[in-house]
C-alpha cells in the first residue's frame, strides 16, 4: 500500500470517511484543454484555486497517458508535446510553488497536534520531490520532440511519462482528500488573503479587486 493511501485512511479514521470523497474532481470538470486558464478572480478563494489547478493537472495526466501510449503508432504531434510542455513547465511549477511557499508554512502553523502535520509534510515533500525529478526528465525529451529531434532512448521516456502521470493523478487525489480540507478547516480569512495575493505575484497578475 503507498504511503499516502494509508495517510488518506489514518485522516479518515480520525476526521470520519466523508471527507475522503469530498473534494475529488468531478471527470466533467476535468475535460478542459489544458491551455484553458483558471479565472483570476478565483486566486480570492486560494484553496478553490488550488483544487481548480488539481483538475487541469488530472487532465494533464490524462493527456500524458495518451500521448504515450499513441508515442510508436505515428510521428509524435509536436504541438501536443508543446502544449504538456508548457503546462508541466510552468503549471505544474507555480503550483508546486504555491503550496510549498504558501499553503504549506501557513498550515505549519496553524495546524492542531491531532493533525499530525507534520507526517503529511513529509510525504507532501517526498512526493514532490519525487514529482519533480520525473518532471526534469520528461521535459528534456519533450524539449527535443517540439524541437522535431529524435530521443535517444524512447522506452525511456515512456516509462518516465507513465511514471509521473500515474503518481502525479495519485498524488492530486490525496491532495483533494487530506490536505486541502485541512486547509479549509485550519487557514483563517488573513491567511486566505494573504496567499492570495502572493499566488497572483507569482503569476504576475493583480490581485481581483485591488
Ligand atoms: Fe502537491
Ligand atoms: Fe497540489
Amino acid at each position: 500500500m503507498h504511503d499516502h493511501v494509508e495517510m488518506a485512511m489514518l485522516w479518515a479514521h480520525i476526521w470520519g470517511d466523508s471527507f475522503m470523497l469530498s473534494e475529488r474532481p468531478p471527470r466533467s470538470v476535468c475535460n478542459d484543454e489544458l491551455a484553458e486558464r483558471i479565472p483570476d478572480n478565483i486566486l480570492r478563494e486560494p484553496i478553490d484555486y488550488l483544487f481548480a489547478d488539481h483538475c487541469r493537472q488530472a487532465t494533464l495526466c490524462n493527456e500524458l497517458h495518451h500521448f504515450v501510449a499513441h508515442f510508436f503508432n505515428a510521428p509524435p504531434d509536436p504541438d501536443r508535446a508543446a502544449a504538456i510542455l508548457s503546462c508541466l513547465e510552468v503549471d505544474v511549477n507555480l503550483h508546486i510553488a504555491d503550496e510549498e511557499l504558501d499553503l504549506f508554512p501557513r498550515l505549519r502553523m496553524r495546524a492542531r497536534a491531532e493533525d499530525r502535520f507534520s507526517e503529511l509534510l513529509r510525504l507532501l515533500d517526498k512526493e514532490h520531490d519525487r514529482d519533480r525529478t520525473l518532471v526534469e526528465e520528461v521535459c528534456v525529451d519533450l524539449t527535443r520532440l517540439v524541437q522535431g529531434q529524435s530521443l535517444e532512448d524512447p522506452d525511456r521516456f515512456c516509462r518516465s511519462a507513465s511514471a509521473l502521470a500515474a503518481s502525479h493523478i495519485s498524488h492530486l487525489e490525496w491532495e483533494n482528500a487530506v490536505l486541502l480540507p485541512l486547509a479549509r478547516l485550519r487557514l483563517t480569512n488573513e491567511d486566505l488573503n494573504a496567499m492570495g495575493k502572493t499566488m497572483a505575484a507569482r503569476r504576475s497578475i493583480p490581485y481581483p479587486g485591488d
